[in-house]
């Protein structure tokens, strides 16, 4: 993916405004000459800046981790109860890769809202009717965990730091779930970034993770491990930090430090906040700032009791 054309067209107007740098300098008229030698000056340094800042850009984008993230050669043969969980946690892909955040899940212009023109992007039809129809079921398992596209490129945007943490028990129920579903026409068109999307890349938006070699299964038991687990898989630390003590998420909203608050909840009243949406006292959550209903549907009585047992266990720090 490389935008060799406005590439060619930013180095251009670096050199043409460097020319008329030295055409000013040369400048009989004293205002003509300095007017021209630092306006064309500073735009040859923003064009000249914008150049190498793409090419580093389009070099990250290219950059092949075929080799440091191996695919594995994996089957999936999950279970019905594999499957059924891989659905439910599907829901957290609908937000970007559905149009109405429904399932199932047949794509979406990612780009659409974004108000700058750098190219291409969609979050895939993840259906049988998209590319992955062709790629192994590793292949697949790897673009969730590790963030890495079939070809080897890292991925933009697409969260694979949340999902890193999936047991294979669990990522293939979810694989199970994509090849399930029908196929929706049409496909999405592929990923292109241009030379202003090559700049963007050097904005830490690709999302490459550390190889996996294997994430054993995690019994579903009310236990601080299992919790945690959940908090690393419903992206918790997506908003409310990485060590949970309070952060912002995508959507803008400050949300509060779980180290200080849950510690001072019972598990009941934690059950209550996401069954109902009431806290403790009294207000009522928002569900535009923190998704309740969306983790309510997916976690059971238990998981809801190991997450508590985890937050609940946490060592309150600012
Ligand atoms: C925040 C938005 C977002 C969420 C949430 C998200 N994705 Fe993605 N995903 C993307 C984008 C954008 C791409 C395309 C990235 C690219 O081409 O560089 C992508 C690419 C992929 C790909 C590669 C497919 C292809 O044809 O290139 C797979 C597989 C995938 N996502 C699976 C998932 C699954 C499974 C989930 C839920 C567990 C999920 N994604 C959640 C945004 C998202
Ligand atoms: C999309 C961002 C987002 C995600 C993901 C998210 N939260 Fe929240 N959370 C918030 C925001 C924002 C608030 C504050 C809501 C408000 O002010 O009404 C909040 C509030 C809360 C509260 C109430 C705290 C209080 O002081 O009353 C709890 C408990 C909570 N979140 C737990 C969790 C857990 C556990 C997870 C993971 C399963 C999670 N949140 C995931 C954004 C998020």
């Amino acid at each position: 993916m490389i935008d060799f054309i406005g590439l060619a067209v930013v180095l251009l107007l670096a050199v043409a405004f460097g020319y008329l740098v030295k055409r000013a300098w040369g400048s009989k008229n004293k205002i003509l000459k300095w007017v021209g030698v630092i306006g064309a000056g500073l735009l040859t340094l923003v064009f000249a800046a914008a150049f190498i800042g793409a090419l580093v850009g389009t070099m990250r984008l290219n950059a092949n981790f075929n080799a440091s993230n191996p695919v594995s050669n994996v089957t999936v043969q999950a279970t019905p109860e594999q499957l059924a969980w891989g659905e439910k946690y599907a829901k957290f892909c609908a937000g970007c890769h559905s149009g109405n955040q429904q399932l199932p899940l047949s794509g979406n212009n990612f780009g659409k809202e974004i108000p700058i023109p750098f190219g291409t992007l969609y979050a895939p039809n993840l259906t049988p009717a998209g590319d992955i129809k062709n790629w192994t079921d590793g292949e697949v398992i790897r673009a969730i965990r590790e963030g890495v596209h079939k070809s080897g490129r890292a991925l933009i945007i697409m969260p694979s730091n949340e999902f890193h943490a999936l047991s294979d028990e669990d990522v293939q129920g979810l694989v199970a779930y994509l090849r399930s579903q029908p196929a929706v026409e049409p496909n999405t068109p592929p990923t292109n970034m241009n030379v202003i999307g090559a700049l963007l890349m050097n904005t830490g938006l690709l999302t490459n993770q550390p190889h996996i070699e294997d994430a054993p299964k995690l019994a579903a038991a009310v236990n601080a491990e299992y919790g945690k687990y959940l908090a690393d898989i419903m992206g918790c630390r997506g908003c409310h930090g990485e060590k949970l003590t309070g952060g912002t998420g995508f959507n803008g909203f400050p949300a509060p430090n779980l180290t200080e608050v849950i510690p001072q909840w019972t598990e009941e009243q934690f059950l209550t906040a996401f069954r109902t949406g009431a806290l403790p006292g009294g207000a009522i959550l928002d569900n535009a700032k923190m998704p309740y209903k969306e983790f309510s549907e997916f976690a059971t009585d238990t998981d809801l009791k190991a997450l508590y047992l985890y937050l609940h266990g946490l060592t309150p720090s600012k």
